[in-house]
């Protein structure tokens, strides 16, 4: 299929669209599979492209993966799990940071474990350097090979003290997956505590883990010898919920999102509101609408959980540009995550970015040369004009803004959008968007 979109814009987002599984849960109950004796089954599983990425790791690695796509279920049965060529794990994983995951897994099932060069989304260096050095405090030898790196734990993986200079994401859930199966107690402090993560803790659980939550952000976790397989229905895609939410708003629409729920989505919810949106909240989702009138210029900042998502921040940014008055947004979780609104600037958005922290507190990017801080005068009417998706966030960004602007714009690289994204294209036309590939 053509990886270029034509979205004739300016008409508002109206109607209903379902949201399933995060993205950023299942693939990581996928892995924690892996360590189970018994198979597992996951639903509420989205159709989207890094699913298909993580089902090809797990195959190379011998576990088999039986999926329904349409029913969303996944079922993953790990009894004759092997190492995997790390070619061949390099050529599966293209642009996704999963394989890291495998680690704490793979070295409890087989003693061993590679990973290719990790790539991920242009928005920031992510390296990798918390996930090695939380392996080498469990015990494992992690040697770095041209090819990629190769971990061992020639002497097994041993309880240990972490303390992470930043709350990341995917490092807790690498300790997470290592601690369960070590031997003696893990206590992690500085631990991110997403909605994601506490779904991962919840999987574990089932599969036999012991983890606590106390307060603090720390994680506590009592190796357990033998985990099984689990049964579990994945919580709903918060990101992708407040995307669609973004493109009600910035379209002056009326976009009821099936499946989102609102604990995960409260700080969102709150912005949304101070903008000027409006939002109902039932039993099977969130009706986000535009309730006519200006929108409001708002004083944002990235956080971790609990507080506003890096992940939100891109596509309410031009939702921001139809805002009246100067709008500040301060991105503290990636230094680099403003590229896309150059292709913004292009249709006519008034955005400047800084290397300043702007509108808040000082982040650990405030010292270095990174344009985190961006300044958004609106309201700008935007133009059509031709767009290359940069990123995953970014990409559905450029899909806003095209909605949002008159006359008939081509977005390119739209395929990148497939990541994270489940049947975007559908749900567009579902919602009256004129959009179609050649
Ligand atoms: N970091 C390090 N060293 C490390 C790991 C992280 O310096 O070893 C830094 C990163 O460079 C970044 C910060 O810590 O500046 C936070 O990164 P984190 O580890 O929290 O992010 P992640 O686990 O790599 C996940 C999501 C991202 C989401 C972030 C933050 C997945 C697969 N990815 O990434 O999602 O933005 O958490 O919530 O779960 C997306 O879905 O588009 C996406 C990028």
């Amino acid at each position: 299929m053509s990886d270029l979109l034509y979205v004739n814009g300016g008409n508002p987002l109206k109607g209903t669209i379902t949201v399933r599984g995060a993205k950023n849960f299942v693939s990581k109950a996928m892995v924690a599979s892996v360590l189970g004796e018994t198979p597992s089954e996951l639903r509420n599983v989205p159709q989207i492209r890094d699913v298909n990425v993580v089902t090809g790791l797990l195959e190379l690695h011998g576990v088999r993966v039986d999926s329904d796509p349409v029913a969303g279920t996944l079922r993953l049965d790990p009894r004759d799990v092997e190492s995997a060529h790390v070619a061949d794990i390099d050529a599966h994983a293209g642009s996704s940071r999963i394989p890291i995951l495998f680690c704490g897994p793979l070295l409890h099932r087989l003693g061993e474990a590679f990973i290719p060069d990790l790539g991920g989304c242009h928005i920031g260096d992510r390296p990798i350097n918390y996930h090695l050095d939380i392996l080498r405090q469990f015990g494992a030898v992690v040697d770095k090979r041209e090819q990629g790196i190769h971990i061992r734990a020639p002497r097994g993986l041993h309880g240990t003290k972490v303390e992470l200079p930043y709350p990341s994401v995917g490092a807790t859930e690498q300790l997470l997956l290592t601690a369960v199966r070590a031997d003696g107690v893990t206590e992690l402090s500085n631990a991110a505590i997403e909605p994601e993560i506490m779904d991962l803790i919840a999987v574990l659980q089932k599969m036999g883990a012991v983890i606590s939550v106390d307060t603090d952000r720390v994680i506590r976790v009592e190796g357990v010898d033998r985990l099984v397989g689990f049964r579990h229905t994945a919580l709903a895609d918060r990101i992708e919920a407040a995307s669609w939410a973004s493109a009600a708003l910035a379209t002056a629409g009326d976009v009821y999102v099936k499946g989102a729920t609102q604990p995960e989505m409260m700080t969102f919810l709150n912005t949304f509101r101070k903008v000027g949106g409006e939002f109902e909240v039932d039993d099977e989702g969130i009706r986000f609408y535009h309730p006519g009138g200006d929108l409001n210029a708002i004083v944002l900042e990235t956080d971790v959980h609990p507080g506003f998502m890096t992940d939100w921040q891109q596509p309410l940014v031009v939702a921001l540009t139809q805002a009246k008055g100067l709008s500040i947004v301060h991105e503290t979780v990636y230094e680099n995550r403003f590229g896309f609104t150059d292709a913004l600037r292009g249709m006519g958005a008034t955005i400047q970015v800084y290397k300043e922290c702007l509108g808040g507190r000082p982040c650990r990017f405030g010292q270095r040369n990174f344009h985190h801080s961006a300044v958004i005068s609106g309201p700008t009417p935007l133009a059509a004009a031709e767009i290359e998706v940069p990123d995953l966030r970014g990409g559905f960004s450029h899909l806003i803004a095209a909605l949002t602007a008159k006359g008939t714009s081509t977005v390119r690289g739209i395929s990148l959008i497939d990541r994270g994204y489940e049947h975007f294209q559908e749900k567009l036309s579902a919602l009256g968007a004129e959009v179609g590939r050649d």
